[in-house]
């Protein structure tokens, strides 16, 4: 789509904040700019640094693996951050950093027009839904960002970590699948 990549080309050299000193790649996103679902996650690793595309290292097989449990693609669906550019050692990001990069997301969210977001982690849930609750209390239900239902669930590098949360995010997973239906 030409809004998308003229999008990307635009902000491939963006200095809005201090991470672009230790960037190698602004990782803007990727799938179908015209995606009836998309996933946010947090913030590039290391390999998506590297290769200047999200969820390419041991997350992002999971979260393949996520999206063909509910019969979609990688390829059909969009894929992005709150954060485009890796943070030193993976550290969280930091208030003024997402500041300074979450209007790049609503502006992908505009252009693609999803039908349902599925955020990954706390980080992309609070930052898209204002809140500062954490993500136990916050999945299970359907909210509204901008007329586009967000289904929250867990980031699957916390699932690698915590195999009590696979069972919870089937069920939010499946939640994604209905909302994209229609049901
Ligand atoms: N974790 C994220 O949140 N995003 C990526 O792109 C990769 C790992």
């Amino acid at each position: 789509d030409d809004k998308l990549s003229a999008f990307a080309e635009e902000i491939s050299n963006c200095q809005a904040c201090g991470l672009s000193a230790g960037r190698t790649h602004v990782v803007f996103g990727a799938g179908a700019p015209d995606a009836d679902v998309m996933f946010v996650g947090e913030a590039p690793g290391q390999e998506e640094d590297r290769q200047g595309l999200p969820f390419v290292g041991a997350s992002g097989s999971l979260l393949t693996r996520m999206i063909e449990a509910i019969g979609l693609t990688r390829e059909s669906v969009y894929i992005a951050n709150i954060i485009k550019c890796r943070p030193p050692q993976n550290r969280d990001p930091q208030r003024d950093e997402i500041a300074a990069c979450e209007p790049f997301l609503k502006r992908q969210i505009d252009i693609v027009q999803p039908l349902v977001i599925c955020t990954l982690g706390r980080f992309a849930a609070q930052t898209l839904l204002q809140t500062t609750t954490g993500m136990g209390r916050l999945r299970g239900r359907v909210y509204d960002y901008e007329g586009v239902r967000v289904v929250p669930t867990y980031h699957p590098a916390a699932l690698l970590r915590n195999p009590q949360w696979k069972w919870p995010t089937w069920e939010d997973l499946k939640r994604v699948r209905l909302e994209y239906d229609g049901v």
